[in-house]
């Protein structure tokens, strides 16, 4: 929850900075509730929900639960991002795009390689809307490297990839953006500071990577040029998720002010 205006005069000067780039650090933290159904949710947001104000529902938990899964958390006052990566041809990610927005969703995913047409359809499904999400156009998953790049038959490395894909998403009217903290400072030029840059692969110094390859601590991030960061397993497999999420914002706030 944000520090109310009129408590903050009691403080000294120096916490009330310190504060207000708490509250910065919140508004840019999303917390990725990668969990197998609502009721687990639905815990992991009440133990979070006074320290986090983002949360993303993906494949996982949309498909167990079903957009009813959005609803509680627009009414308790969080923003939510739907992170389902849509794929298609350009008439079915329009309709999805919109029947997305229906639900309240202050951003949404479209992977960027289902080609300039179906991103042109995607941000046209948005363009009638009052207040639509922000559209993004994932570049490049955070878990592949060049192996698994080459794998799939491309004949560049992870960031020129990234950088092709952005700018293809750019000509067709995209202006926010998944990528890998690898990426962000590319993408923050190509973009320019209107640009929406939202970045997994987060992870403190030290911690466990798991499946990302392409990962870098929230102030590395942020000091590239992130707009949000993503953050899931090292927070919703803490053993105290609202701990763990106070230590990434502490860096996010302090990285903010340099
Ligand atoms: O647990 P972890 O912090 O690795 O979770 C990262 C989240 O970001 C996951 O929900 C994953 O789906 C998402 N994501 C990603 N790479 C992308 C796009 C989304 O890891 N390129």
């Amino acid at each position: 929850m944000p520090i109310p205006e009129r408590l903050k005069p009691s403080f000294t000067p120096a916490r009330a900075a310190e504060l207000d780039r708490l509250d910065e650090a919140r508004k840019r933290l999303i917390v990725a509730l990668d969990v197998p159904d609502a009721d687990t949710a639905a815990e992991l947001v009440h133990r979070l929900e006074h320290t986090c104000q983002w949360f993303k529902v993906g494949m996982e938990l949309f498909t167990s639960a079903g957009p009813q899964v959005i609803e509680p958390l627009i009414a308790r006052g969080h923003s939510v991002f739907l992170d389902l990566k849509f794929c298609d041809i350009p008439n079915t990610v329009a309709g999805a795009v919109r029947a997305a927005a229906t639900l309240g969703v202050r951003m949404l995913t479209v992977h960027a390689l289902g080609g300039p047409a179906m991103l042109e359809a995607a941000q046209a499904a948005l363009v009638d809307l009052n207040n639509p999400p922000q559209l993004l156009a994932v570049t490049m998953l955070t878990s592949m490297d060049q192996d698994q790049v080459t794998a799939v038959g491309l004949r560049c490395s992870p960031a020129e990839q990234v950088e092709l894909l952005a700018r293809m998403g750019l000509v067709a009217g995209v202006r926010g953006f998944v990528c890998s903290p690898r990426e962000v400072a590319t993408l923050r030029a190509l973009t320019g500071p209107e640009g929406v840059l939202v970045i997994p692969g987060i992870r403190l110094a030290g911690a466990q990577s798991g499946d990302q390859k392409r990962i870098a601590t929230p102030a590395d991030a942020l000091h590239h040029g992130a707009s949000y960061l993503v953050v899931g397993r090292p927070i919703t497999q803490a053993p105290d998720p609202a701990e763990a999420a106070e230590a990434i914002l502490g860096e996010m706030a302090e990285a903010l002010c340099n």
